[in-house]
């Protein structure tokens, strides 16, 4: 394993857990193989795990410490970011363990404590331990109440126990609140640490930076200057095998009630007093009280569902044929709709936000689209020439894009530009996966990353009208695999006089 302790100047010193282990829960599911179970090999090749470092997994399955390392050693080579290293992988895997169990034996329960207890005597984990729960929310509740009865939930002298939850964070408002109730019986609120992946992405902390580190753009960051924001999460992919989550939960409350309203919160915000938590979930949770509702819910949002179709050269079934699908399924791929944040900085400002599975492109940015010069002292260009647009591309090809208008040489015509900035031409180093910031975040206790629940309950609050809304309409429109989704989202802009980008 590198050794940074070597080196003082080392810039990673800061950010090296301390004594710790993580207790997964969730190990054979799709999350866990590939992408938090190699986020904590690569962690651990960048030297930031310390040599006291324990994973434990916990499932049903039959498997021996054994066997569960050829489990995390299978998903490490297949789906870590940096390459595999024998060293790294032997002291990581010195330190896995594994606890055969179900979720509601109290005997498995005590077994796991019995592990943690060898891990702290023997590999010095110090009775610090983080219970990963990545698993689906209805079974939060029984291990929560397993967590607490055997002891494991609670804080010892000089040592943290901490828990992470993924999303979804219930399936509405009053199911996030039932949620929160019974993960807060067990941890207190700084001990819960609720993960949108989103967050943990470089290019998307890299907004405030943008914002709030250069001059030169928060003075026309508002209302004033700026027509519209679109936010889009295209994917290319269908939902592959994750019929069981996907069905009845739909698009919306997939990646809009969590990334997108994060991310629009981000883009949204004034500036928080300092980057600390309470600070940034402040600044965030005043844009998200603000958000209102287009009055009208059927024109100004939209929903889909994809077709079969092409990608890559290949046939590829339409939603309903989906293993697992029924096909009366009304569970929509696609979702569409206006905001407006009420706000002195944002008023008029609508936000379009726009997120759908097998569309033409894998991309999701931010787009500021700015007003047009109304003087008009140069003519139009035959190429449309004269909206400027400051586009922040969270992924792929991470970066920021300023398009603006410029003269075609020797002639009068104005045509659009862009002025780019790319992380793989800027910056030697490759970004760290989401995963890798927000688990070393955990070990180290850092919250900034990690929303409240009062930022889920503000974000249901936005959404649930919406699904009631749809739920009171007919099938979600079709469209075609590898189009951009359905003809009502074009109609929603066009009734407004704009148009989605196409990136
Ligand atoms: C998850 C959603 O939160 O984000 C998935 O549940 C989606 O449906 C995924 O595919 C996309 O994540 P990323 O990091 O690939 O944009």
């Amino acid at each position: 394993m590198n050794n940074p302790l070597r080196d003082p100047l080392d810039q990673r010193l800061p950010r090296i857990a301390g004594p710790s282990s993580v207790v997964l829960f969730g190990v054979t599911g799709d999350l866990a193989r590939k992408k938090l179970m190699p986020a904590i090999y690569d962690l651990a090749n960048r030297g930031l795990l310390p040599p006291a470092f324990a994973l434990t997994g916990f499932a049903r399955r039959e498997w021996n410490r054994q066997d569960f390392r050829a489990v995390v050693k299978e998903s490490v080579q297949a789906h870590a970011r940096t390459p595999f290293n024998e060293d790294t992988w032997e002291q990581l895997a010195e330190g896995i363990r594994f606890v055969e169990g179900t979720f509601d034996d109290p005997d498995a329960f005590a077994r796991l404590r019995d592990t943690v207890q060898t891990l702290d005597d023997e590999r010095g984990t110090g009775g610090n331990h983080a219970f990963y729960l990545s698993i689906p929310p209805d079974l939060f509740p029984e291990v929560c109440r397993q967590l607490a009865d055997s002891g494991l939930a609670a804080d010892r002298e000089g040592s943290w126990r901490r828990v992470v939850i993924e999303k979804p964070f219930g399936h509405d408002l009053a199911s996030a609140e039932e949620l929160n109730d019974v993960v807060s019986e067990t941890f207190p609120p700084d001990s819960v640490f609720r993960i949108d992946h989103y967050l943990g992405k470089e290019t998307v902390q890299n907004l405030l930076a943008l914002r709030f580190a250069n001059r030169l753009f928060e003075p026309v960051w508002n209302s004033a200057h700026v027509d519209h924001v679109q936010i889009t999460m295209a994917e290319d992919i269908g939902i592959g095998s994750r019929a069981g989550y996907y069905d009845g939960i739909g698009a919306a409350r997939d990646v809009i009630q969590n990334h997108l309203l994060q991310l629009l919160a981000l883009t949204a915000m004034e500036k928080p007093d300092s980057l600390a938590a309470e600070h940034l979930r402040a600044a965030k949770e005043a844009v998200l009280a603000s958000v209102r509702l287009p009055e009208d819910l059927d024109t100004y949002t939209a929903r889909g569902q994809y077709l079969g179709g092409w990608r890559g050269g290949k046939r590829v079934d339409g939603f309903l044929e989906e293993d697992g699908i029924e096909a009366s399924s009304r569970t929509e791929t696609y979702a569409a709709m206006r905001l407006t944040v009420d706000t002195p900085r944002w008023k008029g400002t609508p936000f379009y936000l726009r997120a759908g599975k097998r569309l033409g492109k894998r991309v999701t940015e931010i787009a500021l689209v700015f007003k047009r010069d109304s003087h008009g002292l140069f003519a139009q260009g035959s190429h449309g020439a004269g909206g400027n647009a400051l586009v922040l591309r969270v992924q792929p090809d991470e970066g920021v894009t300023v398009r603006m208008s410029s003269k075609v040489p020797g002639s009068e015509e104005l045509r659009d530009v862009a002025m780019d900035f790319a992380y793989g031409e800027s910056f030697t180093q490759a970004s760290p996966e989401a995963y890798e910031r927000l688990i070393l975040d955990v070990l180290l206790g850092d919250p900034p990353l990690f929303p409240r629940h009062e930022e889920v309950a503000l974000s249901w609050k936005i959404l649930d009208p919406i699904t009631a809304a749809w739920n009171a309409q007919g099938r979600p429109e079709a469209y075609r695999s590898g189009s951009w989704g359905p003809r009502s989202s074009d109609l929603m802009m066009e009734r407004d006089g704009r148009a989605w980008r196409k990136p």
